[in-house]
């Protein structure tokens, strides 16, 4: 914990922290945690040591998979990308160094991410002779659009924090040194901002992308209506008016 701020990382650093079954099951108990914490306000994802955000999902567990508990591996890893998206707070990825399939696809679904300048982020499945299976398929071509998305995913190879930068797969590029204070000033940002506000406005964003233009639009304006009838519309409105900062009611 730093103030308002939940700091998670993957520690695994041996396995370049892989995602097994374990981490995968503990991550998503974390995540439902913080969620329901009041005294956190922004979640931020990263990996323990200076080598690896995550090296992909743990390639000893999908060498053993067959049909059946394949499809399972997916479900399990899909639901904790799904619970991260989903997540009434920002969730953000300091990615600290390799992010290679199931870590790409960890990062992908934080609302923002962020590399260190030794980053590597790909998706290498096909080398693997499998398919991105915890929402890489779907969640990349989305972010960085189907042409970009399917080079990375058909040629298996990664790029670096530079080109991740140029084609929009993160939003900022840091010394790797300062990546985690950085990003916690920018979620330190998000979280000055009325806690509702950024829980409704991330909802809108998330459920509007699987919708028409416009039912999207017709969901703004719900969420607008909810948000008009909250204390917190008050105070942000009210300091406005009265020159000061709000003081959001956050426990
Ligand atoms: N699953 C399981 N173990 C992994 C792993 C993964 N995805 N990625 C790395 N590791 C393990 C290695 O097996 C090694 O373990 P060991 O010391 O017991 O042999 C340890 O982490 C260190 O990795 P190593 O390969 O020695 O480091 P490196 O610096 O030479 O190479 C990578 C780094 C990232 C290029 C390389 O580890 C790699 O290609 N990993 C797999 C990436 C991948 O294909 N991910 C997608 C899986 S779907």
């Amino acid at each position: 914990r730093d103030g308002h701020l939940a700091i998670v990382a993957v520690n695994r650093p041996s396995k370049l922290n892989a995602l097994d079954n374990l981490t995968i099951e503990q991550l998503d108990g974390v995540i439902v945690d913080l969620e329901g914490d009041d005294a956190v306000g922004a979640i931020i994802v990263t990996g323990k040591g200076d080598k690896a955000f995550v090296a992909g999902a743990d390639i000893t567990v999908l060498a053993k998979q067959g049909v059946l508990d394949g499809k399972d591996n997916a479900r399990k890893g899909q639901a904790l990308m799904s619970r991260i998206e989903n997540c009434k707070k920002p969730v953000l990825a300091a990615v600290n160094g390799f992010a290679l399939g199931g870590g790409l696809e960890l990062a992908l679904s934080c609302d923002v991410r962020f590399a260190s300048d030794n980053a590597k982020l790909g998706l290498p499945e096909v080398s693997l002779g499998i398919i991105p299976g915890y929402g890489g398929t779907q969640r990349l071509p989305r972010l960085v659009g189907s042409g970009v998305a399917l080079q990375l995913i058909l040629q298996g190879d990664p790029v670096d924090a530079q080109e991740a930068l140029r084609i929009g797969l993160v939003n900022g590029v840091f010394p790797q040194a300062e990546l985690l204070d950085q990003v916690k000033a920018i979620a330190n940002r998000m979280v000055s901002r009325g806690p509702t506000a950024l829980a409704l406005a991330k909802q809108a964003v998330r459920r509007g992308a699987h919708m028409s233009m416009q039912d999207g639009l017709e969901l703004e304006a719900d969420l607008f209506g909810i948000i008009s009838s909250t204390d917190e519309m008050k105070e942000g409105m009210t300091a406005f008016l009265e020159k000061r900062k709000p003081g959001w009611l956050r426990k």
